[in-house]
C-alpha cells in the first residue's frame, strides 16, 4: 500500500480538481479512473496547476475594454492563448468551478450566446439563459409597467444572490434606438449587482468582440504596432449599432496601431470615442485619422474591417423621434461601400475582418467571405470563446 497523499498535495489537488474529492478520500484503496499510482495523481495536480490569471480581475465588471490598461488587456489575451491551447489539446480548465453565469439577451445572437455558454461549461460552471420576456422585463425606472417589468436594481440584486456574474446584450429596438440607452442599462446593472456584469454588446461597445478581434490580429501579425488597421463603413440593408466600430477603434489605438476610420458623411462615431482614440494615440503611440473614402483608406492597409453601422441623425438624441425609414433610405445611397476582391487587391495583402454575421452581397461579396485566403472571419468567431473564458476565469475564478 502506498502512503497517503500529503496534506499540501491533497490541498492543491482538490483546489484544481474539486470533483475528485471522493477519489482523494479513497485514495489508498481506489485510484481515480485512468490513474494507476500516487505519482500519476501528483502529475495530474502539476498539470492542472491553477494559472496566475485565474481571479486576477476578481469581481470586476467588463463593460468596455477602455476601462482596462493595455497591460491588463494583454493579460486577458495571454490567458486566452493559454485557454485556446488547452482547449485544442483537450486539457481540462476547471477555473470557474460551480460558478453560474446569467445571460440576459434582449437581442438575438449566434456567436455570443453559444461561446459564452460553451465557455462557462468548459470552465466547470453553468450558464443560465434569460429571455427578457420570460422574466419580468428588467427595466430602467422611467419605463416601469406594473407586473410586466421589474426594476434593474431589484433584478441585479436578486441574481447576485444566486450566481456569480450577469452578462447582458441590449441595443437597437430593445434600447428604443436612443443612443447611450443600452449602455445605461448596462451601467445600471453594474451599479446594483454585487457580482461582475459582462457586456455582451450594447449600443456603444462590444468589448468581447474587440478582444477576439485584437487576439485574431495578434495571431496573424504578432507585432501590431506600426500596422495599418482600417475600420470602414460597409453597406447593409439592416440597422446595426455603433458598438463594433467604436470598440475596434478603441482597442486598435490602445495597441499602438496606425488606425484609419473610413465612412461616408453622416456615419460619425460618438465624440467621446474619437476623443478616447486620440488619447490612446498619445499614450500608446501609433496614429488615428478619419477618412471619407473606402478605396483611399484600403490603400496599403494591413487589416481591413469593413462593416455596417447606422447613421446617428435619424435617432434620438439627435433626431426627436426614431426614423428607421429615413435611416434605411440614407444608407441605401452607399451600396458601393462593399468589400470586394478588387478592393482587397489595393491593400498590403490585408487580413479581412468582420465580427459576423456579415451581410453577403451588401457588406461583403461571397467571394471574399468564402475564398479570400487572408480572411479572419472564422478565427474571430472562434476566438470569442477563448477571450470570454479568459475574462470569466479572471473575474469569476
Ligand atoms: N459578433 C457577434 O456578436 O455575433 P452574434 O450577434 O451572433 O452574437
Amino acid at each position: 500500500m502506498m502512503p497517503p497523499l500529503s496534506s499540501s498535495i491533497t490541498k492543491s489537488l482538490l483546489s484544481a480538481r474539486p470533483e475528485l474529492k471522493f477519489h482523494v478520500s479513497l485514495v489508498n484503496r481506489e485510484m481515480p479512473k485512468g490513474l494507476k499510482s500516487h505519482s500519476d495523481l501528483v502529475n495530474e495536480v502539476s498539470h492542472l496547476e491553477i494559472p496566475k490569471y485565474v481571479g486576477a480581475l476578481k469581481g470586476k465588471d467588463f463593460l468596455n475594454t477602455q476601462d482596462f490598461s493595455q497591460e491588463e488587456i494583454t493579460q486577458v489575451l495571454d490567458a486566452a492563448d493559454d485557454l485556446k491551447e488547452k482547449f485544442k489539446s483537450r486539457v481540462e480548465t476547471p477555473y470557474a468551478p460551480g460558478r453560474t453565469l446569467f445571460m440576459l439577451f434582449y437581442n438575438r445572437s449566434l456567436r455570443t450566446r453559444n461561446s459564452f455558454e460553451a465557455g462557462i461549461y468548459q470552465l466547470g460552471g453553468h450558464a443560465q439563459f434569460l429571455s427578457p420576456t420570460d422574466v419580468y422585463t428588467p427595466t430602467l425606472p422611467e419605463d416601469m409597467e406594473p407586473y410586466k417589468t421589474e426594476s434593474i436594481s431589484d433584478v441585479a440584486r436578486v441574481l447576485s444572490r444566486y450566481g456569480d456574474a450577469i452578462a447582458i446584450r441590449i441595443y437597437g429596438d430593445a434600447a428604443k434606438w436612443v443612443i447611450r440607452r443600452g449602455h445605461r442599462v448596462m451601467e445600471e446593472f453594474a451599479r446594483w449587482a454585487d457580482i461582475p456584469v459582462l457586456n455582451m454588446e450594447d449600443d456603444l461597445y462590444h468589448p468581447f468582440q474587440a478582444l477576439a478581434d485584437i487576439m485574431s490580429a495578434r495571431e496573424a501579425e504578432p507585432k501590431l504596432q506600426g500596422k495599418k488597421f482600417v475600420v470602414s463603413y460597409a453597406y447593409s440593408g439592416g440597422l446595426k449599432p455603433l458598438a463594433v466600430p467604436q470598440n475596434d477603434v478603441l482597442i486598435s489605438t490602445q495597441f499602438g496601431m496606425d488606425v484609419v476610420l473610413a465612412h461616408p458623411k453622416g456615419f460619425d462615431l460618438e465624440d467621446s470615442v474619437i476623443e478616447a482614440a486620440k488619447e490612446n494615440v498619445k499614450r500608446y503611440g501609433g496614429s488615428f485619422e478619419i477618412a471619407d473614402d473606402m478605396r483611399g483608406a484600403f490603400d496599403g492597409a494591413d487589416f481591413v474591417y469593413p462593416k455596417a453601422w447606422s447613421p446617428k441623425q435619424f435617432v434620438p438624441p439627435i433626431s426627436k423621434t426614431v426614423n428607421k425609414e429615413g435611416a434605411s433610405e440614407y444608407q441605401a445611397k452607399f451600396k458601393d461601400w462593399i468589400a470586394t476582391p478588387e478592393l482587397l487587391d489595393i491593400t498590403n495583402k490585408a487580413f479581412y475582418m468582420h465580427c459576423g454575421p456579415a451581410d453577403r452581397g451588401q457588406e461583403v461579396t461571397d467571394e471574399v467571405l468564402d475564398k479570400y485566403e487572408r480572411s479572419l472571419y472564422f478565427e474571430m468567431a472562434e476566438n470569442r470563446l477563448h477571450v470570454q473564458k479568459a475574462v470569466m476565469a479572471m473575474t469569476m475564478g
